[in-house]
């Protein structure tokens, strides 16, 4: 293909940043602009041990960054909070391409100190409609069982959000599964059988976070004790080769998230020693995707493109890359046609721009 009249030759950073790419494991409180972290807690009355981000957003576990990750969670105070968050974690990541996100929020700590679920899916929703309305980019949630809390307390959020999904409730037809995150050593995955049994029976798909820091044990009990269909890190899995040619065979899509496991969970010290290109390689429908950027500094443009320079990865496989994130999204058959139709088409176009720049 050659590069089309008027068109100016890209980089394929910049074309990386500008491919159309679907996002299916980023936690919309991880999307908090510090300068939104920074004016809600002063709204709020949240004391912050520091206004710099870069003092604040200091962590070297995934432990440590739970607790950061608590701290932005804790600024959240109101429908409106939520609502500006819901925004403002769409408008950016649209500016790097995303087209697509099914975005979790983690309500546990919000409805243990009163809060209300309710209000909370409300007003993501609300955030989400109107980051729609400016960007063009659709949202869903997931709502996200908060290990720490216990199967007791997930199992109570999942009821919660049945009845208000039943009476029809502001925002809960945006809620199309649930999951499950936070820590991870020492909880035992099966404490929530009875929450994830019970969404599955409402029709709420089924995700969760194994094997970020735990052995591929774990990432076989979410699919199997809990009926996840999608596996959020999972990247323990090539410690056991059986396992990962399951995984293959049965095309269970990993949603992978190289850059946070080095500067969240330090589970490799440097991206080059990440598993995903061996789970690639291996047959895995892995995919590509942030975690917590605002908390990283990191954006779906960048991820791609470092991990295109990381692994030795060539244009055509970063493509495929986002197609796999099509294919495992919760989307139904003719919207995952349609979103696959604009990756291919924008991957041509872009494609002859990078020639112009060769
Ligand atoms: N919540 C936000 N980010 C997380 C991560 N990387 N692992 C587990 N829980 C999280
Ligand atoms: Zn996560």
């Amino acid at each position: 293909m050659s590069r089309g009249e008027g068109e100016q030759a890209v980089d394929v950073a910049t074309a990386l940043d500008r491919l159309p790419k679907v996002e299916l494991h980023c936690h919309v409180e991880g999307t908090m602009r510090p300068q939104t972290v920074v004016e809600l807690a002063d709204k709020n009355g949240v004391a912050l041990p520091s206004r710099d981000p870069t003092v604040l957003y200091r962590y070297s576990s995934l432990d440590t960054f739970l607790e950061v990750f608590w701290l932005v969670q804790s600024t959240l105070a109101d429908r409106g909070d939520w609502a500006r968050l819901a925004y403002e974690g769409i408008v950016d990541g649209a500016a790097h391409g995303l087209v697509y996100r099914e975005t979790a929020f983690t309500p546990a700590r919000h409805l243990a100190g009163g809060q209300n679920l309710a209000d909370i899916v409300a007003g993501l929703a609300e955030g989400l409609e109107a980051a729609e309305r400016e960007t063009r980019v659709p949202a869903v949630l997931i709502a996200s069982i908060d290990r720490a809390f216990g199967g007791g307390a997930g199992l109570e959020m999942v009821e919660r959000l049945v009845e208000l999904r039943r009476a029809g409730a502001a925002g809960t037809d945006r809620v199309v599964g649930v999951g499950l995150d936070s820590t991870e050593l020492g909880v035992d995955p099966t404490d929530f059988a009875a929450a994830f049994a019970l969404a599955g029976r409402a029709g709420l798909r089924r995700t969760s976070h194994q094997g970020e820091e735990t052995p591929p044990a774990f990432i076989a009990l979410g699919v199997d004790a809990l009926g996840s269909e999608r596996i959020d890190h999972g990247i323990s899995i090539v410690d056991d080769p059986d396992l990962t040619r399951r995984f293959a065979r049965e095309q269970v899509p990993l949603t992978v998230c190289p850059n946070s496991n080095v500067l969240i969970a330090n589970a490799v010290p440097r991206l080059e020693d990440h598993p995903f290109p061996r789970m690639r390689a291996a047959g895995l429908l892995a995919t590509l995707n942030t975690d917590d950027p605002a908390l990283t500094d990191l954006d779906l443009g960048y991820e791609y493109a470092s991990a295109l320079s990381a692994f030795g990865l060539s244009w055509d496989e970063m493509v495929a890359i986002a197609l796999d994130g099509v294919e495992a999204a919760w989307l139904d058959d003719d919207a995952r046609r349609a979103m696959g139709a604009r990756v291919r088409s924008a991957a041509d176009d872009l494609s002859a721009q990078l020639e112009g720049a060769r």
